[in-house]
């Protein structure tokens, strides 16, 4: 067995994401195998290593070695029925990461939520651990959010701040950053006594709190929204949206439908960043694996794990869930930014959102589109 610094457990995103990286490990001789072949097929493929994954920090010259590591759960399948399936599938991800060695594995997008954030119910192990990295995520997408609000000009202090599956890991991260930086919150998730014992917490600390199950009770009020819920698939309507109102979709999947209608809306896709002593894939996925259109972009949550391999600690950073505090996401901003690692410049489905020259509102270009759901009408 060698030793190895760091594994990421992640799953396809979608059903062209699976097809792809099929079609890379089938290897060029063959043809794809066509739409419907592939969903036939991957419900039987096992989790498994897919490729070297090597990360080097170009400001404290570390480097550090990995995997990654497919669980296949296939996309449809991401509902509650499936759960103990793919419960199955995290936990042999997970023996195979213990197997290889990893001293540090980042559970990627579901792979944490299907086990609750409870590492008890992962297999055995002596000299590994596991971190969910949602803190550095929960970094990333506060930072998302002060970015778009300065290419906007907008004030955070009198903004009404939107969080859909505030009660989540993630989202209840958010809260207690964003809480005290924002006029109102606004909190939404399916179980109302959670969101009542979350709003609580808030008001304990003077913040300006409402509940509500059904966001479009919501959506016209809010300045700024998160939508950080674990949706199966893209579905999340967001009707009646305030015009302009910023919009970070950080679901993995995606929560917004590609059908939502949000005139005006500034939307992108948080959580995400970026490293700039780049990655290397062997055999080499770049690309396929990582779907953005910039550089060296990954989710947070697997950035979590390859950050603290660099710097060497080896502890579960982030785990359980609605533990994430400001003190714990500045903690790991610094360690992530010790070695290169930086919110990625921002994007959504049509491409990356920068700055409009005629208007100086920002604006969705069609360069380098990526795949993927969400929306973001085009400002003139
Ligand atoms: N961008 C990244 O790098 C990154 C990293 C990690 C995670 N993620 C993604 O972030 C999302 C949240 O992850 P998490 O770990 O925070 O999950 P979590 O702890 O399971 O929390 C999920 C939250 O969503 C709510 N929810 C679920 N279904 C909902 C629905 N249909 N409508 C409204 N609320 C709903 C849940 O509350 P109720 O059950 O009461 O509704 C809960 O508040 C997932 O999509 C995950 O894959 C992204």
């Amino acid at each position: 067995m060698t030793s190895l610094d760091f594994a990421l457990i992640g799953h396809p995103e979608s059903w062209r994401a699976a097809a792809d990286v099929l079609a890379f490990l089938r290897g060029p001789e063959l043809t794809p195998l066509p739409d419907d072949e592939v969903r036939d097929i991957l419900p039987w493929i096992p989790p498994r290593t897919v490729c070297h994954v090597d990360a080097g920090s170009p400001i404290a010259g570390a480097t550090a070695r990995g995997l990654y590591i497919d669980s296949f759960i296939p996309p449809d399948r991401l509902e509650a029925a499936n759960l103990r399936e793919n419960i199955a599938r995290v936990r042999a991800a997970a023996a195979s990461a213990i197997h290889s060695g990893a001293k540090i594995v980042s559970l990627g997008g579901f792979s944490s939520i299907l086990i609750e954030g409870n590492f008890d119910q992962l297999p055995e192990r002596r000299d590994t651990v596991f971190t969910t990295g949602n803190t550095l995520t929960v970094a990333f997408i506060v930072q998302g959010i002060r970015k778009m609000c300065a290419l906007e000009g907008r004030n955070l202090r009198n903004e009404t701040l939107l969080i859909v599956g505030a009660t989540g890991d993630v989202g209840s991260g958010c809260a207690r950053c964003l809480a005290p930086l924002v006029k109102r919150v606004l909190i939404c998730a399916r179980n109302v006594e959670r969101l009542r014992r979350l709003a609580a917490e808030l008001q304990a600390d003077g913040v300006q709190v409402e509940v509500a199950t059904d966001v479009e009770q919501f959506s016209a009020e809010a300045g700024i929204v998160i939508c950080a819920a674990s949706m199966a698939s893209p579905a999340l309507l967001l009707g009646g949206l305030a015009p302009h109102a910023i919009v970070c979709d950080a679901g993995y999947p995606k929560n917004l439908s590609p059908g939502a209608d949000m005139p005006g809306a500034r939307v992108f896709f948080g959580g995400l960043g970026q490293i700039t002593g780049g990655l290397r894939f062997a055999p080499d996925l770049r690309g396929i694996l990582n779907r953005h259109p910039f550089p060296n972009v990954v989710h947070g949550c697997l950035l979590e794990g390859i950050a603290l391999a660099l710097e060497g600690r080896f502890e579960p950073f982030s785990q359980g869930r609605g533990s994430i505090t400001p003190e714990r996401v500045a903690e790991i901003e610094s360690i992530a930014a010790r070695h290169g690692i930086y919110l990625a410049p921002l994007y959504n489905a049509q491409g990356p959102v920068e700055a409009g020259r005629e208007s100086g509102r920002l604006a969705c270009s069609r360069r380098g589109v990526s795949p993927g759901g969400g929306s973001c009408q085009q400002q003139g």
